[in-house]
């Protein structure tokens, strides 16, 4: 799967390496047995496959193979009938088969912007009196995946569990030195932001960020991102991108990212059925 996502990546992507690693690494454990995943491949080389978890599909297709898109939203629908399905308005390929396939846009589903910074100028990440900013060590996963149950418990209890960070840790291609925290003057991690780094592109993909609500507002998240992007930059990347919602429903993670100096290009939408 990631071979394909980073062979054919573009700006046009819905789908960055690290959204994969992100969204396969941390749901496995709980969610892992009701996915169903197919490939369709070409002389030994994956030039489609399809996620169906398990009735929203998530699909990449070699824009040279456009024709295999059919294939893999016949065998969504096989038995995912009433499924949606997720793309970015750029994967023209992709739009062309869900149109001839039945489906069409929901203009009311929520949906996300992917947003873009290069690394040439950013701003020096600043943090209050106390606070440290540091990267993560490959041990500190107990206190890694606390942070990020708190500052994504704002719907319900998050129920990301030690052992589903562990994997996010272990899969590639994940570096400690490219997920940054805030630590407050007590030692708790106050503050997350993870980078996923596709050397091949030169992009990183922000995924996910976080802040514990008892230290909101106090410019962490921005000041954790800015880090993470300074590191990025030492790692060699020369852009990253983030892919925050795009809809007034959810307006604050945008305006964080774009704080930052991120600007917004295509969105994603999701397709449903007639
Ligand atoms: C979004 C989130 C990371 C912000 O963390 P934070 O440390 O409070 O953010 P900062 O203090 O660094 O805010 C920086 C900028 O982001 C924007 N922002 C942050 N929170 C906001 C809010 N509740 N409403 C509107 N804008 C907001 C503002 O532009 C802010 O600058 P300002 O304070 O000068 O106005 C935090 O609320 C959170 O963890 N939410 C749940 C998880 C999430 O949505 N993550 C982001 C999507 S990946």
């Amino acid at each position: 799967m990631q071979e394909l996502v980073q062979r054919t990546w573009s700006p046009r992507s819905r789908l960055h390496v690290g959204d994969v690693a992100w969204e396969r690494a941390l749901n496995a454990g709980r969610r892992g047995d009701t996915w169903r995943t197919a490939f369709w491949e070409d002389n030994g080389q994956v030039v489609a496959w399809g996620w169906a978890e398990p009735d929203h599909l998530s699909l990449v297709v070699d824009p040279e193979w456009a024709e295999v898109a059919g294939d893999v939203l016949g065998w969504f629908q096989e038995y995912a009938p009433d499924g949606a399905v997720s793309v970015l308005e750029a994967e023209t390929h992709l739009v062309a088969a869900l149109e001839k396939a039945g489906y069409r846009a929901d203009d009311d589903a929520p949906y996300f912007t992917h947003h873009r910074i290069a690394l040439s100028d950013l701003g020096t990440p600043v943090v209050p009196d106390g606070f440290t900013l540091r990267h993560v060590q490959p041990d500190e996963v107990q206190q890694r995946a606390a942070v990020h149950r708190a500052a994504w418990s704002d719907w319900g209890p998050s129920k990301v569990t030690d052992e589903d960070m562990a994997a996010v840790m272990s899969t590639w291609p994940y570096k400690p030195e490219l997920d940054w925290i805030v630590e407050a003057p007590n030692g708790e991690f106050a503050a997350t932001a993870l980078i996923w780094d596709d050397k091949i592109h030169g992009i990183g993909l922000v995924e996910p960020v976080g802040c514990a609500p008892a230290y909101r507002r106090r410019g962490l998240a921005q000041a954790v991102n800015l880090a993470a992007l300074h590191a990025l930059r030492e790692a060699g990347a020369t852009h990253a991108m983030v892919c925050p919602r795009g809809d007034d429903a959810y307006p604050k993670a945008r305006a964080l990212y774009q704080s930052i100096g991120f600007r917004p290009g295509a969105r994603s939408r999701l397709y449903v059925r007639r």
